[in-house]
Parts: C-alpha cells; structure tokens; sequence
C-alpha cells in the first residue's frame, strides 16, 4: 500500500522478480476493462476519471475472479488492493495475507511524481520525465495517464488518506505491516524494498 503515485507499480515489478508471484493490480485490470470497453470499465471510469474510488463489491468481485487463476494457486503481489478496511475483511476470507509493505511518502512530492509519471503502453513500463527518463527510441509512443492531473490527483489523495491511510492501523495490530521511506530514490527504495521482501 501506498499513496498514489508513490512508486506501488514501479516496485512491484522488483518484487515480481525476487519472488515469482504474479503482480495483481487493481488499477491496472481495470484500465483494461476501461480500454476494452467491458460493463466493468464502463461502471468504473467515472469513478476512476474523478479520483474516488471504485466500490468495494465490484473490487472485491474482480479480484476474487482473479484468484481463480492457475497462476494466483502459490499467492500473488497485490498492488493497491485493498484500499478500505472493507476489502481487508473480505480478502481475510478469500485468503491469508502474509505481508503488507507500505511506502511513505509525503503529498508534495506525490504531485510531482504523478505529474510527470509516462506509460510505455507496448511493454507496461513506467517512466518519470524527470526521475527515470525512458530511451530516446520509445519516446514517441510514451503516453500519460488520463487521471495524471493535478486535480485529479489532490482527490485520489483525499481518498487515499480518508479510505486506505486507515489501513495502516488495521494491518500493524495485525502484526503484517512494514513501513518504509518512500523518499529516496527509486534504487534506494528498492534496496528498503528488497530487505523488507527478505524478512517475509
Ligand atoms: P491505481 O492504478 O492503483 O493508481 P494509484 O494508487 O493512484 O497509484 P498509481 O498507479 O498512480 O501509482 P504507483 O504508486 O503505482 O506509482 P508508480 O510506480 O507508477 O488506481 C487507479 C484508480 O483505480 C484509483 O484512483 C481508483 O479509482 C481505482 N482503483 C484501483 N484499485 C482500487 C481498489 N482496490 N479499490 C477501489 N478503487 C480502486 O510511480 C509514479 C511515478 O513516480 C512514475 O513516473 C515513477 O517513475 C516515479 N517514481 C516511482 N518511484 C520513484 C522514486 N523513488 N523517486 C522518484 N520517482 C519515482
């Protein structure tokens, strides 16, 4: 867990590769129910254009289908579920959770992370125009996010500190929370984000 725009997608690619689970992201299954134009992308983008969050039943809905998968059999990485103490409760009884990495960094730089974060919508990569350029030969294909405003991203931190900040507590009474500075650079929180995989 983590504010968005914090670097949820851009570690979870460093925890792919240390563990061999499947990342399973939220917001990424539904982009593409968006761009495929499914009655699931067609419910959330009003929400997701706006920066509230999806309802729970439909997130709870969509990843207790993703579970099913062969590959979800040996666990999976979630990135941004759950996002409400309501989706805990209901992944409490999908599945056990071992860990839950959260990476801290203040609102400020959120806005700038955010602002300049380019897709690379080919391989899935992410890019920063500043921190993490992509290469010379892909920037022509390089896109933005449709909720990548300023505007839009003070309402997806409203929602992240209302909603998903709470989470914090709930999983550190729990015993399964590691909290890390998310302020470095993307090297250096992948150094505090390997340590931590190393604890589990
Ligand atoms: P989602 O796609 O999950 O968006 P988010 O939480 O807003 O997070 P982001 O994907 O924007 O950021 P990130 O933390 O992955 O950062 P990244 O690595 O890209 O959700 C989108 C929407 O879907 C939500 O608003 C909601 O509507 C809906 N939704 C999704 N899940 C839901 C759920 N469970 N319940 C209800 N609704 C849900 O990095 C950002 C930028 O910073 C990049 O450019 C990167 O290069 C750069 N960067 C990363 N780390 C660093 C660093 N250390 N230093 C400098 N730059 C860095």
């Amino acid at each position: 867990m983590a504010p968005p725009g914090a670097g949820k997608g851009t570690q979870a690619t460093k925890i792919v590769e240390l563990t061999g689970k499947p990342q399973v992201s939220t917001g990424d299954m539904l982009r593409s129910a968006l761009s495929e134009g499914t009655e699931l992308g067609v419910e959330a983008k009003a929400f997701m254009e706006s920066g509230k969050l999806v309802p729970d039943e439909v997130i709870i809905g969509l990843i207790r289908e993703r579970l099913k998968q062969p590959d979800a059999s040996n666990g999976v990485l979630f990135d941004g579920f759950p996002r409400t103490i309501l989706q805990a409760e209901a992944l409490e009884e999908i599945t056990k959770v071992s860990t839950v990495i959260s990476i801290e960094v203040p609102d400020d730089e959120i806005v700038n992370r955010i602002i300049g974060r380019r897709m690379d919508p080919v391989t899935g990569d992410i890019f920063h125009v500043t921190f993490n350029p992509a290469p010379e030969e892909i920037q022509d294909r390089l896109v933005q996010r449709k909720d990548d405003t300023e505007e839009t991203v003070r309402s997806r931190l409203d929602a992240y500190h209302k909603q998903t900040k709470p989470l914090g507590n709930w999983y550190g009474e729990r015993g399964l929370l590691i909290s890390i500075d998310g302020t470095g650079s993307i090297l250096e929180v992948g150094a505090l984000v390997t340590s931590a995989v190393n604890t589990v």
